[in-house]
């Protein structure tokens, strides 16, 4: 949600801003923008839609600054129109600024200012901070058309951040200040890239990619001053900070489409190498468990834990779902799954000796930073599970585990949600190890992580098979997915993804459950998919699969391979490997990924960057 670049060096500042741009795509947006600085002549361009809008007008405006800022913009305070579009500008047009976040206290603010005198040119609650700062320029500077030294733009944002309620990444560029960025942020990240005599910002590392492996983190309350060839980084009002230039470890790659069609197809068929990289180094034949070094906490301290709390937004959620069947089977310590959004605000009853997990892909969901500080607050011990190295999440929490599924790029989650889920199962191995789990148990639950990622590589090579049912089914415009106990949560996921990309109705429900009012939907032009692979629970399934058949509803199946009884009554089977069933939910999902993917291509959907959704979701 929203994307922030900004540049500062020896070359033209808009291509890199603009591929930076486009890297962040995947957060989605509706809006975009760049600014630029050529001595001081500030360039600024807007555009509704996607980048290749902007890109277009760029073609034709000149933008020769080798200094300048640009903003993917997710409507929150205003239409997505290009008056709203970022950057936004002071009433003297002496600053230009992007910010991500929200200012909660933006309508008293911007009320002062209008009766300051102050004319707004957006409704957005960015434009505060534009007027603010160039206020705060015009209260300082003895002669307003003096030129603004460095510390008089300094003192003005500082200033004028001490007045915002609320959360904000900024990058400010100030007209005469041609060798300047001042960046800082609160409760949305910013990240510095460190070149050669040039400097780059960004809201995540994506855009720095081929151009520096050097980046620096700002933490919340810092602020950034940046030159080509230096950067300060201090406390917001405080004193200077030695900042730490860390690597970054991502490839070119890793975040390029390469010859793939679409990234959710990369990411889906990158799965046995996610899960590979989930594993690596975390599997002790010694002990028979798992190993993290990341937990911070000593086995002693998590032997005393007698209840789990997941907490999750989104796809992260049924992960989150899945954890509670594979800790309370693998280890029995009693879980509950709260959603990050009710969590915040419903403040449940914790026992002293509870344990929050956080699970999140982009480490940024605003609700799920919310509830992670929440219970926090209340001195209760929090970990993560996060896919973005230095997130905020990964960062507040009082330690967790890394996903290493790599740049995750979709905006609909696959490979990040196998990699939570084997997370899961190997904490769920940890905790039943340091309880009732004997040797030889543990020994049997690493040999068979072991073999999950060939069991995914093999359900991959169904995908000519899917696109052949999708295109059996893409004019339906409802779904039912049914699954039982542990594929309960691969049946929510299933009819989420296909939502998400092909705007088509889909409901995940428990296979049993469906007898309470799902089955009223059951007629012939509505599919239901089965999630019915062999396991205790297969008998009851194939009951309510017989009972759909009845009413004369189609059935596609997922199934393991060989098995007749299903491919006699269902319309279309995907045949699955068979996994043991605690690990059966990791493969099972494939085909389900591949379905909606390729429902969502027929119908023309924009698979990426589907309509309304955001890949990071900042705001509550
Ligand atoms: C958004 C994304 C989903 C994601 C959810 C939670 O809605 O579109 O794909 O599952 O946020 O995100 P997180 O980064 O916390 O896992």
């Amino acid at each position: 949600m929203c994307g922030i670049v900004g540049y500062i060096g020896g070359d033209l500042a808009t291509p890199f801003l603009l591929e930076g741009l486009r890297r962040l795509e995947y957060r989605g947006y509706d809006s975009a923008g760049v600014a630029s600085l050529d001595g001081s002549r500030m360039a600024v361009t807007r555009a509704v839609g996607r980048i290749e809008r902007l890109a277009a007008r760029l073609e034709s405006e000149e933008h020769l600054g080798s200094i300048g800022i640009g903003h993917t913009r997710w409507a929150t305070h205003g239409a997505a129109t290009e008056q709203n579009a970022h950057p936004h500008l002071g009433g003297r047009g002496r600053v230009a600024i992007v910010h991500n976040g929200v200012i909660e206290n933006h309508q008293q603010l911007r009320q002062q200012l209008e009766n300051a005198g102050v004319t707004f040119q957006s409704e957005t609650d960015t434009e505060v901070i534009a007027q603010l700062i160039e206020q705060h320029l015009g209260a300082s500077a003895e002669d307003v058309d003096a030129a603004v030294t460095q510390e008089q733009l300094v003192s003005a944002v500082e200033a004028t951040l001490k007045r915002l309620q609320g959360t904000y990444g900024l990058v400010v560029m100030c007209r005469d200040l041609p060798d300047l960025l001042v960046a800082a942020r609160l409760g949305s990240p910013l990240v510095v890239g460190v070149g050669r005599h040039e400097h780059f910002i960004a809201s995540d590392a994506a855009p720095l990619v081929g151009h520096t492996e050097k980046i620096v983190y700002l933490a919340d309350r810092q602020l950034a001053i940046v030159k080509a060839d230096s950067l300060h980084v201090r406390e917001q009002h405080g004193g200077r900070v030695r900042h730490q230039v860390e690597r970054l470890a991502v490839e070119s790659e890793e975040v390029d489409l390469g010859d793939c069609p679409h990234y959710m197809l990369k990411e889906i068929f990158e799965q046995p190498d996610s899960l590979r990289n989930a594993m690596r180094g975390r599997l002790d034949d010694n002990d028979a468990t798992a190993v993290f070094g990341g937990l911070n906490l000593r086995p002693q301290q998590l032997r005393q834990i007698d209840r789990i709390v997941l907490t999750a937004c989104g796809t992260s959620w049924h992960a989150a779902l899945l954890g509670e069947y594979l800790i309370e089977e693998l280890a029995r310590i009693p879980v509950e799954v709260e959603y990050a959004s009710e969590l915040r605000y419903r403040n449940p009853p914790m026992d002293n000796q509870t344990l929050l997990f956080a699970i999140t892909q982009s480490g940024e969901t605003a609700d799920t930073l919310a509830a992670l500080r929440e219970v926090k607050r209340k001195g209760h011990p929090t970990l993560a599970i996060c896919n973005v190295i230095g997130s905020s999440i990964a960062q507040e929490a009082d330690g967790g585990v890394y996903l290493h599924a790599g740049p995750e790029i979709g905006v609909a989650s696959t490979k990040a949600y196998t990699s939570q889920c084997v997370v899961l199962a190997m904490l769920a191995l940890y905790f039943g190890r340091l309880r009732h789990l004997s040797f030889e148990q543990g020994q049997a639950a690493i040999e068979q992580l072991r073999a999950l990622p060939d069991q995914v590589a093999e359900a991959l090579r169904a995908n000519d098979q899917v696109r052949r049912i999708a295109e059996r089914y893409k004019d339906c415009a409802n779904f039912l997915y049914l699954g039982r106990q542990f594929n309960f949560p691969t049946a929510l996921e299933g009819a989420l993804k296909l939502k998400e990309i092909s705007y088509v109705h889909a409901e995940g429900y428990p296979a049993a459950e469906m007898k309470h009012g799902p089955i009223a939907l059951v007629d012939s032009s509505t599919p239901s998919v089965f999630i019915i692979p062999r396991g205790s629970v297969y008998d009851k399934v194939m009951a309510n699969l017989e009972e759909v058949k009845a009413r004369g509803g189609p059935v596609i199946a997922v199934c393991s391979e060989g098995d007749d009884r299903v491919a006699d009554l269902a319309d279309d089977v995907i045949h699955v490997p068979d996994a043991p069933t605690w690990l059966q939910p990791i493969v099972s999902i494939v085909p389900l990924q591949m379905l909606a993917y390729h429902i969502a291509l027929l119908r023309g959907c924009d698979v990426d960057k589907p309509r309304n959704l955001a890949k990071s979701v900042t705001v509550e």
